[in-house]
C-alpha cells in the first residue's frame, strides 16, 4: 500500500520502493512534516511530532516552521509557500484540516482558511517504481469575493533535523554552456535558484540535489551517501528556495514552484488555480540511484506516450552547414550525402520561410520563400523520402520580427507597453500567447504545415528571453502562467491530430531543458555549443537529471575551442545521447565521410543500450579530466571514456563498472588497455574493473560489453 492513513495518530504515510514520506495533522488541526527519507522496517519507527516550542519571541513556533506546506501567516521565518491578499486587504492565511481522500497512487488533503473563503488541496502522487512522489497543490475559492494569489508553490517542507550538513548541488550557465555542475554548502541564509525570463532558462535548471555531508565533511558519491533531489515540472518562470536558519538547530526547508517575480492571479467566485507538479526524491546511494531514478521516472511517467519507448533517430540538420541558406538543390544535395551516412530524419532549420535571409526579417509568415522553394517544400519532401529518410522542420512559433507581414497586419499581438518602444532580443518580439487570436493563428498554421506536409519532426525553438510582459488589454501578472499554459495547450493539440510527429524542445538550445517541457516534447536540443570537448561537461550536468536519449548530440565541424578533434572523438561525445549530424557535408572528404558512415552504423547498433539501458558514471561528479559513462541493458553495456586534460604524471583509474551479473562472464570488445582481459566475471569487472585505452588529451574509449 503506497499510501497509509493512521486514524489514531492522523498520521499519512507514503511509501515508495526503498522510501517514506510521513506528515501528520496535529491537534490544532496543521498538517506537520515528519520524516521523509529511508523506509523504516515499521510505523512505530518514524517520529511524531515533539511538542511544539518557540526558541524566542523572534521566531515562529516550531510546529509552524515544520508545516507541511507553509502558508503567510505568523513569523514568515521561512519562504511561504503561499501568500494571499483577500478582498478587504488582509495577508493572513489560517488553514484547517478539512478532510482527505486515497486514492490507489494518490492522496489528496483538503484545508480550509477559518474565516475566508480560501481552499487549499494539497496533493500527492507516489511513483513507487522510480522511489520518488510529486507534490502540488490547488487554491480553490469558494465564495463571492474574489482574492489575490501573489505566491503559490507546489511545495514547501522541511529537511531532518540532526542530520548533519547539506550540500546543494544544482545546474547552471548560460547560452552555449548550459547544465554546469555548481556546487556550495548551504549555510544558515537563503539560496534562491530561479529563472524569471518567461522559460526555465539558460542560467539555472529547475532541479536541486542536496546530499548530507558528515562529520568528516565527506558528501555522497556516485554510489553511496544520501541525496534528497526534486525537479519542477513546468517551463515559465520558476524557483526553488533553500534556506537554513540558525535559532531552528539549523533547520533546512526547501520550497519549489511557479515565482513569484511580477506574478498575482485574481482568483474570482468558484475558480481554481492548479499548480505544476514538483517531483522529489531521496537516494540512499548516491547520485548515481538519483539519476536513475529520474531517468526512469522521465522515460516511464512522463514522455509523450507515443515515442516514450520508441528509439530516437539519428538525424541531419543543416544549421551550421548553411546557417539560413537554404535552398531546394542545396538541401537536396545535403539529403544525398546524408542518407548515405546513414541519417534517419532530415531536418531544414531556419531560413525556409519568407523573406528570412538573417535574423532580422520574417519570423510570423511562415510559407515557404517562393525563390528559396518555388514549388513549396513538398519536392525536398519528396525527395527526402525517396532517400529513405523522414522529414523534420524547424519552426519559432511563440516570435515575430518587426520586419514581417504578421506584425506589419498585428503589431498589437506582441507583448508591448502602450507608452513605450518595444525591445527586441536576435531582433524580434514575442508574441503574446494569452491572447486567444493569437493562439488560434498559432494552431491554424501548424495544423495546416502538418496536414499538407509529410512532416515527422518538428523542432520548436525560443529565442530569445522576455524583457517586457505588457498586455494592454489584459491580465498582466497573469502572463507568466499563462504563456506557458498556452504553449501546452497547442503543442499537446497538435500531437493529439499528428501521432506521427517527433517533437523536439529548442530554446537557442538547451534554455527550455525541464520536466514541463519533456511532459509534452520528445526530447531536447541541448545546446547550440557543439564543441565536442565543452559538450562533455554540459551533457554530463543534463545526463544527471535528463535520460541520454532525451539529450540530441551533433557532430559538427564547428569547433568552438578550435580543437581539431579526431572525427571519433567528435562522434564518441555524441554518442552519449541521441545521435546527429550537423556537418556540412559538402565540405568533407571521401575518406572522413566512410568514417563518419562506419560511426552512424556502429552507434545504430548499440543505440538500444544507450537510449534504453541504465545509465552509471564511472568517474566523480565534477571531475573533468577523464570522463567515463556506462550504459548496461541486460547483459549487453557501452563504455565510453574521455580523457580531456590528460597530464603526464596522470595514471588512468580502473573504472569500476556497475549493474552486472556478479557470477556471469563477460566478453570485452574495443579501446581497452593493453593487457587487459578480454573475458572476466561481473564481479571482476565491478571490483576489479577495467583501464581503457586513453593515451593522450582528446582521446575516446569505447568498449562493448556482452555477457556470455
Ligand atoms: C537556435 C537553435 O538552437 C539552433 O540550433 C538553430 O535552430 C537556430 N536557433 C536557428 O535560428
Amino acid at each position: 500500500m503506497p499510501i497509509q492513513y493512521f486514524e489514531e495518530t492522523r498520521l499519512f504515510c507514503l511509501t515508495t520502493a526503498t522510501t517514506a514520506y510521513l506528515f501528520q495533522i496535529s491537534p490544532n488541526e496543521q498538517p506537520l512534516h515528519l520524516y521523509w527519507g529511508a523506509k523504516l522496517p515499521r510505523i512505530e519507527d518514524y517520529p511524531l511530532a515533539p511538542p511544539d516550542r518557540q526558541h524566542s519571541s523572534f521566531n515562529a513556533t516550531l510546529h509552524q516552521n515544520m508545516s507541511e506546506y507553509l502558508c503567510r501567516n505568523s513569523i514568515a521565518e521561512y519562504e511561504p509557500a503561499l501568500r494571499v491578499t483577500f478582498a478587504d486587504g488582509t495577508r493572513d492565511i489560517r488553514l484547517k484540516y478539512l478532510s482527505h481522500r486515497i486514492e490507489g497512487e494518490s492522496l489528496s488533503v483538503k484545508l480550509a482558511d477559518i474565516y475566508y473563503t480560501l481552499e487549499l488541496t494539497l496533493e500527492y502522487r507516489v511513483i513507487p517504481e522510480c522511489d520518488m512522489l510529486a507534490r502540488r497543490v490547488t487554491v480553490y475559492n469558494a465564495g463571492q469575493a474574489p482574492f489575490t494569489l501573489e505566491q503559490v508553490l507546489s511545495a514547501s517542507l522541511p529537511l531532518a533535523l540532526d542530520r548533519g550538513e547539506y550540500r546543494l548541488t544544482h545546474l547552471a550557465g548560460a547560452w552555449a554552456c548550459e547544465t554546469l555542475l555548481e556546487r556550495c554548502a548551504i549555510t544558515p541564509g537563503r539560496k534562491v535558484l530561479e529563472g524569471r525570463l518567461n522559460y526555465s532558462g539558460h542560467a539555472a535548471n529547475p532541479f536541486f540535489a542536496l546530499d548530507l555531508v558528515d562529520s568528516a565533511g565527506q558528501g555522497a558519491g556516485e554510489n553511496i551517501g544520501e541525496v534528497y533531489f526534486g525537479a519542477l515540472q513546468w517551463s515559465g518562470n520558476w524557483k526553488i528556495v533553500i534556506e537554513q536558519e540558525r535559532a531552528a538547530g539549523k533547520r533546512t526547508r526547501v520550497a519549489g514552484g511557479i515565482n513569484d517575480f511580477e506574478f498575482s492571479w485574481q482568483l474570482g467566485a468558484s475558480e481554481s488555480f492548479e499548480t505544476p507538479w514538483l517531483v522529489l526524491g531521496y537516494s540512499d546511494a548516491g547520485f548515481g540511484k538519483m539519476s536513475r531514478n529520474l531517468h526512469r521516472y522521465v522515460s516511464e511517467q512522463l514522455l509523450p506516450p507515443q515515442f516514450a519507448h520508441e528509439l530516437r533517430p539519428v538525424l541531419y540538420n543543416s544549421w551550421e552547414a548553411v546557417f539560413f541558406e537554404v535552398n531546394e538543390a542545396a538541401q537536396i544535395s545535403l539529403a544525398e550525402k546524408a542518407a548515405k551516412l546513414g541519417a534517419e530524419v532530415f531536418v531544414v532549420d531556419d531560413g525556409w520561410f519568407g523573406e528570412r535571409h538573417s535574423d532580422h526579417a520574417a519570423l510570423g509568415d511562415w510559407q515557404p520563400n517562393p525563390v528559396k522553394f518555388p514549388n513549396g517544400l513538398k519536392p525536398l519532401i519528396a525527395k527526402v523520402n525517396e532517400l529513405g529518410m523522414d522529414f523534420g522542420l524547424w519552426v519559432e512559433p511563440e516570435m515575430v520580427n518587426p520586419d514581417s507581414d504578421l506584425y506589419r497586419a498585428h503589431p498589437e499581438w506582441a507583448y508591448h507597453y502602450p507608452n513605450r518602444e518595444p525591445i527586441t532580443g536576435r531582433n524580434q518580439l514575442m508574441l503574446n500567447l494569452c491572447r486567444e487570436d493569437v493562439q488560434l493563428w498559432m494552431l491554424g498554421w501548424l495544423d495546416a504545415l502538418l496536414s499538407e506536409h509529410n512532416i515527422r519532426y518538428v523542432k520548436w525553438d525560443y529565442n530569445r528571453a522576455i524583457s517586457e510582459m505588457g498586455w494592454v488589454e489584459g491580465a498582466q501578472s497573469e502572463i507568466p502562467v499563462r504563456h506557458v499554459h498556452a504553449l501546452y495547450r497547442i503543442v499537446a493539440q497538435l500531437r493529439a491530430k499528428h501521432p506521427q510527429v517527433l517533437f523536439e524542445a529548442c530554446s537557442g538550445g538547451g534554455g527550455r531543458a525541464d520536466m514541463g517541457m519533456l511532459a509534452h516534447f520528445d526530447h531536447v536540443w541541448t545546446s547550440d555549443n557543439t564543441d565536442p570537448l565543452d559538450r562533455l561537461l554540459i551533457q554530463q550536468g543534463y545526463s544527471l537529471v535528463y535520460p541520454p536519449k532525451t539529450m540530441y548530440c551533433w557532430v559538427t565541424s564547428t569547433d568552438w575551442n578550435r580543437g581539431n578533434y579526431p572525427i571519433r572523438y567528435r562522434f564518441h561525445s555524441s554518442f552519449m545521447g541521441a545521435l546527429g549530424i550537423g556537418t556540412d557535408l559538402n565540405s568533407m572528404s571521401e575518406q572522413d565521410l566512410a568514417e563518419a558512415a562506419a560511426l552512424v552504423a556502429q552507434y545504430k547498433q548499440l543505440r538500444p543500450i544507450i537510449q534504453q539501458g541504465n545509465f552509471y558514471r564511472l568517474t566523480p561528479l565534477g571531475e573533468e579530466e577523464v570522463l567515463a559513462y556506462q550504459y548496461q541493458r541486460e547483459g549487453e553495456g557501452v563504455i565510453l571514456a574521455f580523457g580531456q586534460r590528460y597530464h603526464f604524471w596522470k595514471f588512468l583509474n580502473r573504472l569500476r563498472l556497475y549493474g552486472l551479473e556478479t557470477e556471469a562472464l563477460y566478453q570485452l570488445e574495443g579501446d581497452l588497455m593493453e593487457g587487459e582481459p578480454h573475458l572476466l566475471s561481473g564481479k571482476a569487472l565491478m571490483r576489479r574493473g577495467l583501464v581503457p585505452k586513453l593515451e593522450r588529451a582528446l582521446n575516446s574509449a569505447l568498449i562493448t560489453l556482452h555477457k556470455i
